[in-house]
């Protein structure tokens, strides 16, 4: 058996103190919803929030009721802007503000060669995102406070969150001295230190989301990143007690004639299902090192701002 997770947990985990949140999980478990979910959550309580996408054929906008973003920052509400940063203009961007010169960035960089060696370097692109994001944590207003309380960066799922998340790792270990290490160095600083930065996993209260996640978080510990906070998306408040749940999963297979017998049918099914939400959160709590939090399941389309609103209550 391995060890046990560190038991050592904070009962509740803030966001409200961080400069910078990634939220990532396996694709489909309701990433950007909680991203939405927790920018409006934040934003009401006065922090100056930014929710940075990454290339995403993006939902976010529909969720907060405001029209499609795009790659330049656009305030969507009152303390709330958002962008769809992408990897082109991300790294036209980087590469003028390095340069000093966004005429001398063309002049080198508007080359079809250049841009390919660039699209081919490993991990380019997703520090072009990951960088970008990383940087409005550092712009200023002009009395010399921060522009954003808060960026959220909606990240990638598992697999290329993960890559993503190693890229200014190897930058730091491989880079030559220059802006681009120094910038890596500050943005992984800012990564690893938990008072500023939480890294937010997304799950399901279902088996196969359960491992990959449990997984997830030790990959991100071995590489020295802060889980700040793990969000069971689609709870579903429980019917039956355990013993309830065991008596209706014993029962032998039947045809369904009467509405009772569909009735039945159907909580069956419920208890199955309420079993192995049961089974997954013990897991979850037993092995990953903050205690989950829970959205429940809404039983409508959740991509708008109403239930936006109430999903952000249940945060
Ligand atoms: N708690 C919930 N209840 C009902 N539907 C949800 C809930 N959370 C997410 N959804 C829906 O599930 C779909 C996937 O959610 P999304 O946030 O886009 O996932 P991801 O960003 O991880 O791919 C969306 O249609 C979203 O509205
Ligand atoms: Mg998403």
């Amino acid at each position: 058996m391995r060890p046990r997770a560190k038991r050592h947990r904070p009962l509740m985990s803030t966001l409200a103190d961080k400069r910078f949140v990634i939220v990532t999980g396996k694709g489909g478990v309701g990433k950007t919803t909680v991203c939405a979910a927790e920018a409006i959550g934040l934003s009401a309580r006065g922090k100056r929030v930014l929710v940075a996408m990454c290339n995403a054929k993006e939902r976010l906008s529909a969720m907060l009721g405001v029209p499609p973003l795009g790659p330049r920052v656009a305030q969507v509400a009152e303390n709330l802007w958002a962008v769809n940063i992408l990897p082109e203009s991300a790294l036209e961007e980087y590469g003028a503000l390095v340069l000093h010169s966004r005429a001398l960035y063309k002049t080198l960089f508007d080359n079809r060669y250049v841009r390919n060696f660039l699209r081919a370097v490993p991990g380019m692109q997703e520090w072009a995102m990951l960088g970008k994001a990383w940087w409005h944590t550092t712009e200023t207003l002009p009395d010399g406070s921060p522009k954003y309380d808060v960026v959220i960066l909606d990240a990638p799922a598992t697999g290329h969150g993960l890559d993503m998340l190693r890229v200014p790792k190897v930058i730091v270990d491989v880079a030559p001295s220059g802006l681009l290490r120094r910038d890596a160095e500050r943005a992984w600083a800012l990564f690893q230190d938990p008072h500023a930065c939480a890294i937010v996993l997304v799950t399901l209260p279902e088996e196969m989301p359960t491992t990959e996640t449990i997984e997830l978080a030790r990959a991100l510990s071995e590489m020295g990143l802060p889980v700040g906070r793990v969000v069971v998306n689609g709870v579903l408040p429980p019917l039956f007690s355990r013993e309830e749940r065991a008596a209706l999963e014993a029962l032998p297979a039947f045809d369904v004639h009467t509405p009772g017998d569909a009735a039945l049918y159907a909580s069956r099914d419920r208890a199955a299902r309420e079993r192995v939400q049961a089974e997954s959160l013990n897991r979850l709590s037993r092995e990953l090192p903050v205690a989950p939090s829970f959205i429940p399941l809404l039983f409508e389309d959740a991509a708008n701002p109403d239930a936006i609103r109430r999903l952000a209550k249940r945060l």
